[in-house]
């Protein structure tokens, strides 16, 4: 047993991933495992990610998916997520990708309110989010704040700002079959999804203080999406649905 798991999911960011990674060693909390679902990874991030394994806290998990039809015919960090809630540990559970950041304090910030409000299932917290453009020019930057009780997360929350209680994985899968939906339609808002259904039951609760920063990066799936010449994986992904339609069936569901 751990107090968290924090699962990361990681693709071909060698530029990124250490960084990543560091972000969470240095927390001020140190009870968490490290799980890190690399998709197969091209072998200079691997070799990145292979120089943390001295720290028994790092667990790595690597896949075996080689083509880009295979990449498209599900949502591949959904999948590689479902397969760590299996093994996760934690009382908690917590979310990074290769390319965002934690503050130093994001783990011990989180727990103690989880810890001290065991009535709240869910918390999340601001945001300081950092776009760069695909020639790697910072283009935009904003703090995504944390003010309400949150009844509307798909698309107003990233999964980097979020720990919920392992506990409540049980009753998402009773009722959905799996925790992330791997259904490739929701490749560009997979956490969005995964919200809907935490939501469908439980709000989530603010913590108003800047706790990651997110990187959208020159090679950011998003940033690929925005580019004008499609590339090969994104050409192959399936017509995909909104942000809209979850946040409008979450008002007709919760009245909200
Ligand atoms: P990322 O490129 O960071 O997209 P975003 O624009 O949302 O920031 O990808 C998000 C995560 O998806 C990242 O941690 C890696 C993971 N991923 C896989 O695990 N397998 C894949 O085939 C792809 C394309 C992404
Ligand atoms: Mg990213």
């Amino acid at each position: 047993m751990c107090k968290v798991s924090v699962i990361m999911t990681s693709y071909n960011k060698p530029n990124y991933v250490g960084r990543s990674i560091e972000s969470v060693l240095n927390q001020s909390f140190e009870d968490f495992e490290l799980i890190i679902m690399d998709d197969n990874s091209n072998v200079e991030t691997l070799c990145r990610i292979v120089s943390y394994l001295g720290d028994e806290r790092v667990k790595l998990f690597r896949s075996n998916v080689k083509t880009i039809e295979e990449r498209a015919s599900v949502n591949r960090y959904a999948a590689q997520i479902n397969k760590a809630l299996e093994i996760a540990k934690g009382e908690y559970i917590s979310y990074i990708t290769d390319d965002n950041v934690y503050m130093e304090n994001r783990l011990e910030t989180m727990v103690n309110y989880l810890d001290d409000h065991p009535k709240s299932n869910i918390c999340y917290s601001a945001s300081q989010v950092l776009k760069f453009s695909e020639k790697g020019m910072l283009v935009s930057h904003y703090i995504r704040r944390a003010k309400k009780v949150e009844w509307k997360a798909p698309c107003a929350v990233d999964h980097c700002s979020v720990m919920h209680r392992a506990s409540i994985l049980s009753i998402v899968k009773k009722r959905w079959g799996s925790y992330w939906d791997v259904d490739p339609a929701f490749y560009v808002i997979g956490d969005a999804r995964f919200f809907y259904r935490l939501n469908y039951f439980w709000p989530f609760y603010p913590i108003d203080q800047v706790l990651d920063v997110n990187y959208v990066t020159e090679i950011s799936f998003h940033t690929q999406l925005e580019s004008k010449e499609k590339s090969d994986f994104v050409k192959l992904l399936p017509k995909q649905r909104s942000c809209k339609e979850l946040r409008d069936a979450l008002t007709k569901l919760k009245g909200v």
